[in-house]
């Protein structure tokens, strides 16, 4: 008998429950603590897993407890959110995905797993892999934006890089990927509220990010809190155990969301608790975190019939196979030998990460990079250190972070600074002084956007503009710059609907949240020290009606022209986006050529790319398709690729891309972004 069916064999109902029930750690002002109640339970092998304990000292301590003092001394798992980052805090994840770059997508992801590691835990509730199409939802930060093909390209490097090449690798944790499946799509992009879809729009846009971690190895999956089509996933056995274990092949561990458990009830599928234990039990859901359903449902289900022993020990089963794929048995102190804090070199990595996540949306006149050193930098999130980490800052901390005002004065720019309103208050007192510091500058750069937690979860907006009085500081800065280049550096979670601001200034940065090194990032880019190079992955709306907007619509029998009245179209609002899926600048003047295919299959598919600008610029190139007579109607374009290229002044090169050939006839288009109007395009 192996060691885990020698455990199962000797487990009481009670200490197999413990295996199946992740419960969190307390907060003390010294950290983070266990609850005595909680360590009687791992004592006595009732707690088998804990949520938002790290920390070398702390995560030993309470890991000595179950493996020194309880009966069985089987380790704990320790888990906790790290987005984008454990210590040291990376662009949101929304933002990273802007660098079209799988490679530094795994490198952040490596990162923040041996940090993770270093402060003794072993997964984290990451990725997050809700493709969404709506910026009213706030998780949109946390995920990779619009796209599916992206998706799956990003859950791919960070499994990678969380995981490495064996969970049992000093360094490596488990990912948990999140949430399954379709969150992104909540009904009218409010936090937790229904989903519903077909099952094309489940198979073709949701489901893929999570079919490609699996692929990849993900260690264990967290359903969504929603229901989708009228049953929770919590409940949902037939996309947690039908689709997910026997389709797609999962054998991890699935974690429920926080309390979801128990939340079936006001779902309105279970009863009573017993009820909701069996109902994710059967659906395949193995731990319950924080709603203690499974210790106090189970044996009362247990007696009902409603599970057997057998469900019970197969979800125990993959719980204790994960522990020891992560080696725990073996080397339970393995993790948690020294708390990481900030090192140089992860600083570096924040810092290039950061920069080549900002996405340059406009730069009338090339006013940037900055050609005058006299700045007037004007905003609430100027000199706002912390709000630079974004929604789920992990462990990192707010005097971890530099803000654009130290970023710029270190840059050596001569830098005065006036708030001029807060973020979110009514408050204008502080215009007039702003205007005063703007009538001395030579540029003025304008940081206004989002509060870090305006985003994330249960952070749903309606309106997505400019919060509080900013519009108003923008306005009165607009019309008294008399001529001084004014730059927006823009912070949010999520594209905004500021078409105002953005036809007033003369450049606009979406820095999104970039992380610890903002303003190191910032003063990069701003300064032409790092020429911008990320691509917005997600399609920015002029107005909040024309949402959900995302360029892979399907295009209908009516699509929009200008000369008939009588086809899909807005009265108030043209229909283009603000800004389209892949936009963004560069410091370059690119051109695109010569698209040429190499057939074969994949197919090869080259353009030529040439920098006619004076600095030096990297452009991403996007593939896409569109099917002919497909039969059923399909997306107007496809993303089947992208690709990079850096580029000195005056140089050309070729970007080749690969594409498995299509069943039937279609088209194919390549660009710099989704914009119709900017594809080079072939048939084949
Ligand atoms: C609730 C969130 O939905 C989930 O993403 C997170 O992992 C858990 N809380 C634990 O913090």
């Amino acid at each position: 008998m192996g060691r885990i069916d020698r455990l199962i064999a000797d487990m009481t109902l009670a200490e197999k429950l413990g295996q199946l029930t992740m419960t969190a750690a307390d907060y003390a002002v010294t950290g983070p603590v266990v609850a005595p109640v909680s360590e009687d339970a791992i004592r006595s092998g009732t707690i088998g897993n804990l949520l938002n304990l790290y920390g070398a000292e702390p995560a030993r301590r309470i890991q000595e407890v179950a493996v020194e003092e309880s009966r069985l001394h089987i380790p704990l798992m320790l888990g906790f959110d790290a987005l984008h980052g454990q210590r040291t805090i990376f662009p949101i994840p929304l933002a990273e995905t802007g660098l079209f770059d799988p490679e530094a997508w795994e490198s952040t992801a490596r990162k923040t797993a041996e940090e993770c590691a270093g402060d003794g835990l072993h997964m984290t509730f990451a990725p997050m892999l809700d493709v969404s199409r709506d910026p009213r939802w706030g998780r949109i930060a946390e995920g990779p934006g619009e796209d599916p093909f992206l998706g799956s390209a990003f859950a791919r490097a960070k499994v990678r890089g969380f995981q490495r090449a064996s969970l049992a690798d000093m360094g490596a944790i488990a990912a948990c990927a999140k949430h399954y499946v379709g969150y992104g799509a909540v009904t009218a992009g409010r936090e937790y509220a229904s989903t519903d879809m077909s099952d094309a729009m489940l198979r073709e846009v949701y489901l893929p990010p999570f079919r490609a971690a699996v692929e990849t190895g993900v260690a264990a999956i967290m359903p969504a809190f929603t229901d989708l089509n009228g049953i929770p996933m919590t409940a949902n056995g037939f996309l947690l155990r039908d689709v997910l274990r026997t389709e797609l092949g999962f054998e991890g561990v699935v974690v429920s969301d926080y309390h979801a458990i128990a939340e079936l009830w006001n779902h309105g599928v279970a009863g009573d608790l017993a009820e909701a234990a069996a109902l994710a039990l059967k659906a395949g859901v193995d731990i319950d975190m924080m709603s203690d359903a499974y210790r106090l449902g189970l044996p009362m289900a247990l007696e009902r019939d409603l599970v057997a022993m057998g469900d019970i020990d197969a979800a125990v089963r993959r719980v204790l196979s994960l522990k020891e794929r992560l080696d725990l048995f073996q080397d339970p102190y393995r993790r948690g030998r020294a708390d990481s804090g900030v090192t140089a070199q992860a600083r570096a990595l924040a810092r290039d990460v950061g920069a080549r996540s900002l996405v340059l949306l406009k730069n009338d006149g090339s006013v940037l990079p900055l050609a005058t050193r006299r700045i007037a930098l004007v905003g609430p999130l100027a000199d706002a250190a912390g709000e630079m980490r974004g929604p789920w800052g992990g462990a990192g901390r707010s005097d971890d972070c530099v803000s654009v005002l130290q970023g710029l004065s270190e840059a050596g720019l001569d830098v005065r600074h006036a708030p001029g309103v807060a973020i979110n208050t009514n408050d204008l007192s502080g215009v007039s002084s702003a205007l005063d510091l703007c009538a001395d500058a030579d540029t003025i750069v304008l940081c206004l956007g989002e509060a870090a937690l305006m985003s994330g979860e249960a952070a749903s907006r309606a309106f997505l503009g400019l919060p509080g009085r900013q519009q108003e500081l923008a306005d009165a800065i607009f019309d008294k710059a008399a001529g001084k280049p004014v730059v927006v550096v823009l912070f949010s979670g999520r594209p905004l609907a500021i078409p105002q601001l953005v036809s007033h200034a003369d450049a606009v940065v979406a820095a999104w949240f970039p992380g610890c090194e903002a303003g190191h990032a910032i003063a990069d880019v701003l300064t032409g020290k790092v020429s911008p190079s990320g691509r917005t992955p997600v399609t920015w709306p002029r107005a909040v009606g024309q949402i959900p907007i995302f360029f892979g619509e399907r295009s209908g029998g009516r699509p929009f022209n200008p000369d008939d009245h009588f086809t899909s179209h807005y009265s108030d609002v043209e229909n283009s986006p603000l800004f389209p899926f892949g936009h963004g600048l560069t410091y370059g003047k690119i051109a695109l050529s010569n698209l040429r295919i190499e057939s074969g299959d994949p197919l090869t598919v080259k353009v030529d790319v040439a920098n006619h600008g004076p600095r030096k610029a990297e452009e991403t190139v996007f593939l896409f398709i569109k099917q002919k007579v497909p039969r059923v109607t399909r997306p107007g374009l496809e993303l089947k690729g992208f690709g990079n290229i850096m580029l000195a002044p005056s140089e050309q090169g070729t970007v080749k891309l690969t594409l498995a050939r299509p069943e039937g006839p279609a088209e194919l288009f390549v660009g710099p972004s989704a914009a119709y109007s900017s594809l080079l395009s072939l048939p084949i």
